[in-house]
């Protein structure tokens, strides 16, 4: 993908919640494969109230590294001497006014809300009265608001602060290798392209399964639920990048205008088109309310108005507590029977499957004769199979990007209140709630209408 960057690289990264989990399982690995693929050479100041100091953060650096990906001693220590410590409570303007003496003479910081959303507003304003917000750029975690009014205030505050362009919303699904390859698989492969469309594709389903729960997430797990955890923002930019027609340039504006006319054509859910479902035994999960009716799986039904996809539903299916850990598209065919053929029935519709994770797999499932004299058939599948290597994960390649300014794979402003704009609907009026059983495909009885044609396709297990 041809990317422009500008002209101005960031030249101090600030990592606000550097003890909190995001940071841990997250930042610390990207960091170090930064540093390690000569894309980090700038203070890294690590921002928190957690009562430590420099060392202790170096520490916690390190054990996270042991527990994701590995240390590299000398990734490592460049690291180290890369990284600053300042503590503090972000209401207080003193911490403030430590971290722009921290940043010394660096004039184009960036600044990492690694942090609750209910402390962004709070950041924000603190940075710009700091001055720590003159010439600098904001990386927000997600979830970006609780829906669409609430994210179009936050960005109005952050607009008060920095300027669009300067403003860099996560979702890291768009920074995964296998998303970028979706798009790539697809406009680079005629053959592949000339079929993308209604008149050949009969519908879509994504599954999203994890095998855990969400242990010690269950707070922030039980203000969210499924929907606004991984639907909002990581399903549905699965849909735009599936769905989208091809940008007019690989300019960033083009890629981003053309992933938000997608979401634009998908009409708003309603009840008819979702079940909820909640595993049992996420009533004792600490941090959940009790009688909590959050929903832990979900099956949506998205349709797309657009001469491209108008029919084609895109089913989605997000769980915890499955049997597997596998984020998988199947994109199924209109299934033919030629007169020809001695099938007394069409043969099984053909279909492509890309597994995104924890395998990287592109397959096409296609029917092919079997050995004799009449002409009836079995399906096959024809495997490309793609394992990650030191190839970029998803935060090194955002980092990365932010820092030079190249917004492409993040969420713009509006992108995100499209995607608000579908699921709201159903987050006001919940449909009820079915119970499933931990390590099962989630409630017992789905909706017809909730099924593809064909069925779910369930992930094997790794
Ligand atoms: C996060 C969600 O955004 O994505 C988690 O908050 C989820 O609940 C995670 O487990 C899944 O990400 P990945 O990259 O492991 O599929």
């Amino acid at each position: 993908m041809k990317k422009k960057k500008p002209a101005i690289p960031s030249d101090a990264l600030v990592f606000f919640g550097a003890t909190g989990d995001l940071a841990y399982k997250q930042i610390f690995p990207a960091l170090q494969a930064m540093v390690r693929h000569g894309h980090l050479d700038m203070p890294v100041v690590g921002v928190a109230k957690g009562g430590i100091d420099l060392d202790h953060l170096k520490a916690r650096a390190e054990d996270s590294l042991k527990n994701h990906g590995g240390v590299d001693p000398a990734a490592f220590t460049k690291l180290c001497s890369l990284l600053r410590y300042v503590e503090g409570d972000y209401a207080d303007p003193a911490t403030f006014a430590t971290l722009r003496k921290t940043l010394g003479n660096a004039k184009n910081p960036i600044h990492y809300l690694a942090i609750p959303p209910s402390l962004f507003a709070t950041v924000a304003e603190a940075l710009q009265k700091s001055g720590c917000a003159k010439g600098a750029r904001v990386v927000i975690e997600k979830p970006f608001g609780h829906d669409r009014p609430s994210a179009k205030a936050l960005n109005r505050i952050l607009h008060s602060v920095f300027k669009e362009s300067a403003i860099f919303r996560i979702d890291h699904y768009l920074g995964k290798e296998p998303v970028q390859n979706l798009l790539y698989f697809r406009h680079s492969n005629p053959l592949v392209e000339a079929g993308w469309s209604r008149h050949h594709i009969e519908s879509v389903q994504i599954t999203m399964a994890e095998n855990f729960g969400v242990s010690d997430r269950g707070r922030f797990y039980d203000e969210a639920g499924a929907i606004r955890d991984v639907v909002q923002n990581h399903m549905l930019q699965l849909i735009a990048c599936i769905g989208m027609e091809a940008a007019a340039s690989g300019s960033h504006e083009h890629l981003r205008d053309a992933r938000t006319k997608l979401l634009k054509a998908i009409r708003p859910l309603d009840s008819a088109h979702v079940a909820r479902g909640q595993f049992c035994g996420y009533l004792d999960v600490q941090g959940v309310a009790p009688g909590s009716t959050v929903e832990t799986f979900a099956v949506l039904r998205f349709e797309i108005k657009n001469k491209r996809w108008d029919g084609v539903p895109f089913f989605v299916r997000v769980g915890k507590c499955l049997p597997v850990t596998a984020t998988e598209i199947v994109i199924r065919f209109k299934q033919r029977r030629h007169p020809v053929l001695d099938d007394t029935v069409a043969p099984p519709a053909d279909y492509y499957r890309f597994q995104l994770g924890p395998k990287v797999v592109i397959a096409l499932g296609a029917n092919v004769k079997k050995p004799g004299e009449l002409l009836t058939g079995e399906t096959t599948e024809l495997v490309a199979q793609h394992q990650a290597s030191d190839e970029m994960a998803p935060y090194e390649r955002l980092l990365t990007d932010a820092a030079h300014g190249d917004p492409t794979l993040f969420a713009r402003e509006d992108a995100v209140e499209q995607s608000w704009r579908i699921v709201d609907p159903i987050l006001a009026n919940p449909v009820p709630l079915q119970e499933y059983k931990p390590n099962t495909w989630g409630p017992e009885k789905p909706s017809p209408s909730l099924i593809p044609q064909g069925g779910w396709h369930n992930p094997a297990p790794a």
